[in-house]
């Protein structure tokens, strides 16, 4: 059964064999026009979930059915590769507190994790879903979700439980906050997080993430963060760090150490920080021990032992390939906190691979929405379109290492959004309106 999506009027493909070779990382303005490897009038067919073809229209094979799109765009499906989606209660107030003065620490997270430890695991799992569900509406096809309003053994390990019913990317993020029942035994916690609760939640885990913010009382510092991501990475997961969001520190340096995935937020960045960072991609950083760390040897991901740590560019082995660390910005939580933005173009033009994810959580930041960090990102962080749009995409797809997903090249996961307009410029040029009209996962109309 295959289907033709014709009558496209700009299709964005990030496929090199359109031109899509991504950002030009050495380029210093960090994006090629071409980078997103845009069609124009153009057609695409889906066989068994997969893409099957992508060209113009005029010269499109036949197929068993023929959807027309009137001239809309179609982008690859949103990766949304940092989310925190399954918790209760409810931190409205604490927003409001801070519209009206208060600053965000991360105090707040406790709130949560005595609802969502309280919450039945029916409730937990209605409000995953209807948030999943939630950000499908909006075009994202692929969204990580992490554990960390648990704290506790059996609380982590039933919200990982859940977040692997609506996803394989879940990540283990017992390292969240010292719970108050650990404040005077923090390296209890430590055993703990890296002891009885990995082994609990490494089953239904894919990777390990730690809130590295020596800044924060309630976070954890250097040797705290190393402990838990190599105990993760010992488990068989590979690694992600929460780091440098609310003062520099050691975050961006320890997840390139380890070889994490990604590091996410990337707020307060020094020199060295964007130097390491760069260096884990340009072959002059050491990969460090989870760059070739993979806990599923599914077809569908990206496979470390043909490639090596710092082999290049994303665009020489494709998207979401490579083993340095991607700079994921979340920049929907500097809005809600009301805090500085992360400098995308400064991580650009040295060379780093940037990111883009909602961190949907009911704290930091409360929306589930990838168009609405689209256009945050090209308004207050001087993305342009298309950059933005690639980290939306093909950027969250490195930052999750899979290559099937986050672009439309032959052989990808056949996930595409349909935009009600005539191109992906619209996702800034008009913010807040709901542009999303089609929704296909796995080539099938979803939405
Ligand atoms: O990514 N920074 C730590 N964790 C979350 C916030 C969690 C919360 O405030 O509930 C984040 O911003
Ligand atoms: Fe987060």
């Amino acid at each position: 059964m295959s289907v033709l999506l014709t009558n496209i009027g700009e299709l964005v493909t990030n496929d090199p064999a359109h031109g899509g070779s991504g950002p030009d990382l050495a380029g210093g303005e960090g994006f090629a026009p071409d980078g997103i490897g845009i069609v124009p009038d153009a057609a695409v067919v889906i066989e068994e979930g997969r893409i099957a073809w992508t060209g113009p229209a005029s010269s499109a094979p036949a197929a068993d059915d023929v959807v027309d799109l009137a001239g809309r765009c179609v982008l690859p499906g949103f990766v949304d590769s940092h989310s925190h989606t399954v918790f209760a209660g409810d931190r409205a107030a604490e927003f409001a507190a801070r519209m009206t003065g208060e600053p965000y620490t991360g105090g707040g997270i406790a709130t949560t994790v005595a609802a969502t430890r309280a919450a039945s695991e029916d409730d937990l799992r209605a409000r995953g879903r209807a948030l999943v569900r939630e950000m499908l509406a909006q075009g994202t096809t692929t969204v990580e979700i992490k554990s960390g309003y648990g704290q506790d053994i059996a609380t982590e390990a039933r919200t990982l439980r859940i977040a692997r019913e609506l996803t394989p990317e879940t990540t283990y993020l017992g390292a969240h906050t010292v719970p108050a029942e650990y404040a005077d035994d923090r390296a209890g916690y430590i055993d703990l997080v890296t002891g009885p609760m990995l082994a609990a939640c490494a089953p239904h885990a894919r990777w390990v993430d730690v809130f590295c913010e020596p800044a924060a009382p309630t976070a954890f510092d250097e040797d705290e963060v190393r402990a838990v991501l190599l105990a993760g990475l010992r488990a068989g997961l590979g690694a992600r760090v929460h780091g440098n969001q609310l003062a520099a520190g050691p975050g961006v340096r320890l997840a390139v150490e380890v070889g994490a995935a990604s590091v996410d937020h990337c707020t307060h960045l020094t020199d060295a920080d964007v130097d390491a960072l760069a260096a884990s991609w340009s072959g002059a950083g050491s990969g460090g021990p989870g760059a070739a760390r993979f806990a599923d040897a599914g077809s569908d991901y990206v496979r470390p032992a043909d490639v090596g740590p710092g082999s290049g560019r994303l665009a020489d082995v494709g998207p979401g390939a490579g083993f340095g660390t991607v700079a994921t910005l979340l920049p929907a939580v500097e809005f809600s906190t009301r805090s500085p933005y992360p400098d995308a173009r400064r991580l650009l033009a040295a060379g780093v691979p940037v990111a883009l994810a909602t961190d949907c959580n009911p704290g930091s930041g409360y929306s589930s929405s990838m168009p609405f960090v689209v256009a945050l990102a090209v308004r207050e962080m001087r993305m342009s379109p298309a950059g933005a749009l690639w980290s939306a995409t093909a950027g969250g797809a490195a930052a999750l290492r899979r290559d099937d997903v986050g672009h439309l090249g032959v052989g990808a996961r056949a996930d595409l959004t349909v935009l009600d307009a005539p191109s992906h410029t619209y996702l800034s040029y008009r913010p807040g309106v709901p542009l999303i009209h089609q929704v296909w996962q796995s080539g099938t109309r979803a939405v």
